[in-house]
């Protein structure tokens, strides 16, 4: 069976094309920045912390790829992105092995979605991976659920993808396509 991250790598490269403005909500360690970055025109990708460009800049530069690395909450993503935006992904949680308590917050997370929502094209897609094992982590998935759920059918597809009976908290995926 294939991950959560896998489909939603899957779901993402099935609709953009080389010309296309993609956004990496949360940069982290970059992974899905340079995933981004193989299959656009230009990835805009956000953390708030500094270790997080770091890493990203690191592993862009071995894979001899670019991406526009912004230090700021994605809640501002259209402070720096005028065009319309095919995809996006978050990973939402804290970054691996640092600071536990700088986490993705569901105020934010929602601010985000608010205008990212309203920039993506039509036929253009939104994975949400949601890590929820943390404190807090509920929360934000809770009220994402909820979003997600109360997307008007006549404009979102909203779907997710969940193994049901692993140990632990396996992340949630929940994946969005603009219809109209
Ligand atoms: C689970 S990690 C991301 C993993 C990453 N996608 C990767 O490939 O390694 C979550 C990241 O979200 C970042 N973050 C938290 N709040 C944020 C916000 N408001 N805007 C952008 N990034 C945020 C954290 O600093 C952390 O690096």
């Amino acid at each position: 069976m294939i991950k959560p991250i896998e489909v939603a790598h899957q779901m993402l490269k099935e609709v953009i094309e080389r010309k296309d403005i993609v956004v990496d909500a949360t940069m982290g360690n970059g992974y899905d920045t340079l995933f981004l970055s193989q299959l656009s025109d230009h990835v805009y990708a956000f953390d708030i912390q500094k270790e997080a460009l770091k890493a990203t800049e690191e592993k862009l530069a071995l894979a001899h790829q670019k991406a526009t690395l912004i230090l700021d909450g994605h809640e501002h993503l259209l402070r720096y992105i005028e065009k319309p935006i095919k995809a996006a992904i978050f990973n939402l949680g804290y970054l691996p092995n640092t600071d536990k308590s700088i986490i993705t917050r569901p105020e934010t997370t929602l601010a985000a979605l608010s205008v990212l929502t309203a920039r993506l094209c039509v036929g253009g897609r939104i994975a949400l991976m949601i890590y929820y094992g943390h404190k807090g982590g509920r929360d934000e998935k809770n009220a994402l659920v909820k979003w997600a759920q109360n997307l008007p059918q006549e404009y979102w597809h909203s779907f997710s993808y969940v193994p049901l009976n692993q140990i632990h908290t396996p992340p949630l995926l929940i994946l969005l396509e603009k219809r109209k």
